[in-house]
């Protein structure tokens, strides 16, 4: 098994006295592609937000390349741009071009040159089929496009590892292929990622492994052909039965 990037250990997250999260332990390993799967409420985007720092975890602990991540603004700052993250609702800026929004972080966080920001925005965005709209504003773009444009922003920190969450739920359904197919592309760059998703045919197919969530926990953690065809958990069984008869 290839180095470990992040660790969740032990980590357990209440809102109140509901636990939304329990004992998750996991491990994201350079260039795994883990999917994670499972019903609304299930404590998906949680555990998303609290690898990425969006929340704070009740117990346990997150860790980057073995050193516990800390909640100090300018270490969050910078364990941010390795740990990127694709939102469902884009989350760009709508006064800004596409050309803007792609050369922000890397000019304000990683204070690169205009010249370099401008050339891996460029890039990145040629690479997402962005590139005749760098002078856009996200409202004269469809969903399938701002989210592509997201990623292509997300890209040009060169991250260790992008989280995605439910990056196609926001969008049309003629839309859902060009971002699933943007993120199949990238899934062959030996990026790692790691994408909470609803898209079951893309998790079987692109995934290197499969997380069920259910309630709070990890109810099954498999290798996509083992937990699509053959999953030893029966709420996976009822999951999966559920989703593909619904
Ligand atoms: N900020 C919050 N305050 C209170 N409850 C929350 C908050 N965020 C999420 N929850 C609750 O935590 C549970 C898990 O939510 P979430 O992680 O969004 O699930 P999923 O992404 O799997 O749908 C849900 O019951 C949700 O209502
Ligand atoms: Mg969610």
């Amino acid at each position: 098994m290839s180095e470990t990037i992040i660790s969740v250990q032990d980590l357990s997250k209440s809102f109140g006295d509901h636990e939304v999260l329990r004992k998750i332990d996991m491990d994201v390993h350079v260039g795994e592609i883990i999917c994670i799967v499972g019903s609304s409420g299930s404590g998906k985007s949680t555990l998303l937000r609290c690898i990425n720092r969006l929340e704070r975890q009740t117990s346990g602990k997150v860790m980057f390349y073995g050193k516990e991540v800390r909640d100090v603004q300018r270490e969050i700052n910078e364990y941010r741009s390795k740990v990127g993250m694709v939102f469902q609702s884009f989350n760009l800026f709508n006064n800004m071009t596409v050309l803007e929004n792609c050369m922000l972080c890397t000019r304000k966080v990683l204070h690169l040159p205009k010249e370099e920001a401008f050339d891996r925005a460029i890039t990145h965005l040629k690479a997402v089929g962005m590139a005749p709209y760098i002078h856009a504003k996200p409202s004269q773009l469809s969903g399938g496009q701002k989210q592509r444009v997201a990623i292509a922003r997300s890209l040009c920190m060169n991250p260790e590892v992008l989280l995605f969450d439910e990056p196609t739920s926001a969008l049309d359904p003629e839309m859902v292929g060009e971002v699933l197919n943007v993120m199949k592309q990238l899934a062959t760059t030996g990026l790692t990622m790691v994408i909470v998703t609803h898209e079951m045919a893309f998790a079987r197919d692109v995934s290197t492994r499969t997380i069920f969530m259910d309630g709070g926990y990890v109810a099954e953690d498999a290798p996509p052909s083992q937990l699509f065809t053959n999953p030893k958990n029966p709420r996976t069984r009822e999951f999966l039965s559920r989703y593909l008869a619904g």
